[in-house]
């Protein structure tokens, strides 16, 4: 049988083959040449239609060899980018977030709205006040550019609870993939992905704590499995959470918390577990039951600052769940700097929050952090493209950051503080 086909001259491996059409194109078998489209491009150069040569006999049959041996050419995976890992993650949240270019959780957004009783995905309660005014709060913060200045390359290293990290950014504690994450994923495969993804961007990831049957150890399970990380445990009764400090410790963990700011969980309590606020003594009893190094989330006032520092917190992160738990509060940036005040250096400060690129990282250590903490962002990222997903995004936010500190002079992570807002 002849041959007769038509190969591309400039990349030289693509052929057009009558009898075979092109799927890729849309033509099907038996179209002639002469029938394909003149704006048919080469699918693998985008060579134009008159850039092929027709072929025939002995010279058509060693093209169709080459072209074929390079269709079964096995080629690595295509490499993971951050906008593959969002658009992957969208097929775990489908219907609870439309993984937005900006997560600022406007009022029109899927995840916002009042639920009425049902669950709140990845938005935040009552009218979303306290999501926005996270978003808004930051937003509103800017930063002075400095230029002139001897040039340096930006260190972006620090180090929390004895151990140095190469960015003073941290994975926020998360769980609930089935309450809130759409459940596609298991809940240790989501909590060992953003373990793993922080120890691989050489930083360190908190871990939240499922109120899920059965799962309620499985971030303390994955610290252990990961070697690696901070559990952040749900404020039930004090003899439990001592139970569980106690696996932290042995699970090798870099320091230990709870949110307190958890106090009200809907999840929690539809599970039929209780949950309470914790007093002085309380977090007293807690923080002397351990050696290691102990932080209470969820600070967004003066007073429980105080009384965090007073019960022997070696850190308080202030946040308020992404806006998740009193549906009304002020942002980060407004509350962040009276804090940070009162707390005067005696014990570590993270906050997260809104925090969405590493501009806004940078405004966050402006305000006073010690290091910043990501949410939302660091779910999607888990979700769509596990470990490495999560690496990623800290990536992502390094890069952002280290352009930050080199157009603000700021040559190391104690060099940035309040001069460098404007
Ligand atoms: C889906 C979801 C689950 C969360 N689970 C926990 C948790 O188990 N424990 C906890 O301390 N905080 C939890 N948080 C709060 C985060 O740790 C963090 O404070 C918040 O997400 C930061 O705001 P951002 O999402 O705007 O970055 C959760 C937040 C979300 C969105």
């Amino acid at each position: 049988m002849t041959v007769f086909v038509h190969l591309c001259t400039v990349c030289n491996m693509y052929i057009y083959d009558p009898a075979a059409g092109d799927t890729r194109e849309g033509i099907s078998s038996g179209t002639t040449w002469e029938e394909v489209d003149p704006s048919f491009v080469c699918p693998i150069c985008g060579a134009p239609k008159d850039a092929f040569t027709p072929l025939e006999g002995e010279a058509a049959e060693a093209a169709a060899v080459k072209y074929q041996g390079f269709l079964d050419k096995k080629r690595p995976k295509a490499a993971l980018t951050l906008a593959g890992v969002r658009e992957k993650s969208q097929e775990h949240l489908m219907g609870i977030c439309s993984v937005n270019k900006v997560c600022d959780g406007d009022p029109s957004r899927l995840c916002m709205g009042q639920k009425y009783g049902a669950p709140i995905g990845l938005g935040g309660v009552g009218k979303g006040l306290a999501f926005t005014s996270n978003v808004e709060s930051l937003d509103r913060v800017r930063l002075k550019m400095r230029l002139i200045t001897d040039h340096a390359e930006p260190d972006l290293s620090t180090t929390i609870f004895g151990k140095d990290i190469s960015l003073p950014v941290m994975a926020s504690s998360l769980s609930g993939v089935k309450a809130s994450m759409g459940g596609k994923m298991p809940e240790s495969g989501f909590a060992e992905a953003i373990l793993a993804g922080c120890v691989k961007a050489d930083t360190i990831g908190l871990i939240g704590n499922t109120s899920d049957d059965g799962e309620e150890t499985t971030g303390v399970e994955a610290v252990k499995k990961v070697g690696g990380g901070i559990p952040i445990f749900k404020p039930q009764a004090n003899d439990r959470l001592i139970e569980l400090i106690g696996m932290a410790e042995e699970a090798g963990a870099a320091a230990v918390g709870v949110d307190v700011d958890g106090a009200s969980s809907t999840n929690w309590e539809r599970a039929g577990k209780p949950v309470f606020r914790k007093s002085v003594t309380d977090l007293k009893e807690l923080t002397g039951s351990t050696d290691l190094p102990f932080m209470v989330k969820g600070i967004m006032c003066a007073e429980d600052a105080e009384a965090a520092i007073s019960a022997g917190a070696a850190c308080i992160d202030v946040s308020d769940h992404g806006g998740r738990s009193l549906g009304a509060t002020p942002g980060m940036a407004e509350v962040l700097p009276g804090i940070v005040e009162v707390v005067d250096g005696r014990v570590k400060v993270t906050a997260g929050g809104g925090v969405r690129t590493g501009f806004d990282a940078l405004k966050m250590l402006a305000l006073g952090a010690d290091a910043v903490l990501l949410g939302r962002d660091i779910a999607r990222a888990a979700l769509g493209g596990g470990a490495d997903g999560v690496k990623l995004h800290m990536e992502y936010v390094r890069s952002d950051l280290r352009r930050g500190m080199l157009l603000t002079s700021c040559d190391t992570v104690a060099d940035i503080d309040g001069s460098i807002l404007v």
